[in-house]
């Protein structure tokens, strides 16, 4: 009995040892992830630096407008639970400022308010933009819920989490589909917003949502009513990759472009008997390129107690006819265009009246060439036939 005693001593001895190293080791493992430590450098103010929130940023637009803010030396955290974007885009703007304390990726979900509220506690945001959400009108009529939940949720989230953490400035991305199918053209920020479909009214929703919180308290918030965002970066180092189920619900551009690529075998054209000058729809094309310099513009006069709603077009109505004919150029492909009964949710005429913009932020769209902007489009297309996905991943 005395033997096994003095033999099993050392025994435990060793283990408590053994013990004490793997945890010493584990926190200072702890300590150099950036979750943990107190040294995470987007924990903390940088004066003079505006540290932006970009939710959505591995989305279309949301990718494109942390490009800018980091070409113009913001910092960005970009929130995104990739259901609708592309690690693809994170992973371009990473090598494009890889550099501590430029941008970081969060993936998370904005429907879970705790995440969000965990998100915010961990960083010093200075202004937040909110892209994130689900934004395709077809779609939207298919699946009300979705739309109505996930848009007016999120912005909730987003909301309720700036107040609780003292975040001040927020640029939201609302839509011309706010406004339905007014009387009147061009759209001004003063026409009766009467949305027509699930999409245009969860959106109308998020602003009314905005609007009367804001009454309440000193944020600076600007809201930008977008038109029909096209175009991509024209240096080519992002595009508009939309999943390749969506492509159902797809913009009129990929659709295009898809069609150019031979991935469907034409253009679907929705509605010949409107009444405009050619029958198809009118709307209102802004590249993608101008808008999130309106959101750099934005955020740049934003200031508390102010709330400012903009409109974001060229103010130039473009048909469908004309959009399609554009993109036969900048693709140098006959597409195959099929004429199709109307779609449900759809309006005949839309343009902007974008003075507004233009007078307060001094923002004007610069590129209004259609076929240019779909030339630009169309080159990281067709150098990303598999969008952000290699197609070395493709085959497997
Ligand atoms: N594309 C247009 O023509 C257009 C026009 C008007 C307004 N908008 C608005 O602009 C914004 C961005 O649109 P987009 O075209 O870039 O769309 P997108 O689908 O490319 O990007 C949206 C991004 O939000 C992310 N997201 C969605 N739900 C999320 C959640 N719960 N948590 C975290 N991330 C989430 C998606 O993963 C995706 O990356 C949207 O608010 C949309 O309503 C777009
Ligand atoms: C992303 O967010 C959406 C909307 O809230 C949710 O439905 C989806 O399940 C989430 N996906 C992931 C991977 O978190
Ligand atoms: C949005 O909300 C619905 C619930 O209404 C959910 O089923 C869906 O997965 C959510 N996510 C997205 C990305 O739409
Ligand atoms: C407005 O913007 C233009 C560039 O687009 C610039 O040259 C001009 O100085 C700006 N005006 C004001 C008042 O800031």
């Amino acid at each position: 009995m005395d033997n096994s005693d003095s033999r099993r001593k050392p025994h435990v001895y060793g283990k408590l040892l053994m013990a004490v190293i793997l945890t010493a080791f584990c926190i200072l493992i702890l300590k150099q992830s950036p979750k943990f430590s107190g040294s995470n450098v987007f924990s903390r103010h940088e004066p003079g630096v505006t540290h932006v929130l970009v939710t959505g940023g591995a989305g279309y637009i949301g990718s494109h407008a942390a490009l800018r803010l980091l070409t113009d030396s913001y910092r960005v955290t970009i929130v995104d639970n990739l259901s609708r974007g592309n690690l693809g885009a994170i992973r371009v703007l990473q090598q494009l400022f890889p550099e501590p304390g430029r941008l970081q990726f969060i993936f998370a979900d904005l429907g879970d308010a705790r995440a969000a509220n965990r998100i915010f506690a961990e960083n010093a945001f200075d202004a937040v933009m909110h892209f994130a959400a689900v934004a395709y009108v077809g779609e939207s009529t298919l699946e009300p819920l979705r739309y109505y939940h996930n848009i007016t949720a999120n912005t909730l989230v987003i909301l309720e989490a700036m107040a609780a953490h003292g975040v001040k400035t927020l640029i939201y991305s609302s839509t011309c589909a706010t406004y339905g199918e007014p009387e009147k053209m061009p759209i001004t920020e003063e026409t009766p917003q009467l949305p027509i479909n699930p999409y245009g009214k969860a959106k109308k929703m998020a602003e009314d949502i905005i609007l009367d919180f804001s009454k309440r308290s000193d944020m600076a918030v600007m809201i930008l009513r977008y038109f029909n965002v096209i175009g991509s970066d024209p240096e080519g180092r992002l595009g508009e990759a939309p999943r390749p189920e969506l492509r159902e619900h797809g913009r009129i551009s990929g659709a295009c472009f898809d069609a150019a690529l031979g991935i469907i075998p034409g253009l679907k054209v929705k509605g010949t008997d409107y009444a405009t000058s050619d029958g198809t729809c009118i709307r209102d094309y802004i590249d993608v390129t101008d808008l999130v310099d309106a959101h750099v513009k934005a955020l740049d006069k934003a200031r508390p107690n102010k709330v400012g709603i903009y409109n974001v077009g060229t103010g130039k109505g473009r048909s469908v006819k004309e959009f399609v004919e554009a993109c036969k150029k900048a693709t140098e492909v006959n597409i195959k265009v099929d004429y199709l009964e109307r779609r449900p949710g759809d309006y005949a005429e839309v343009y902007s009246d974008p003075s507004k913009i233009n007078l307060e932020l001094n923002w004007t769209a610069h590129y209004t060439d259609l076929q240019k902007s779909l030339s630009t489009a169309w080159r990281w297309q067709k150098s990303h036939p598999n969008g952000y996905r290699s197609p070395s991943a493709m085959s497997v």
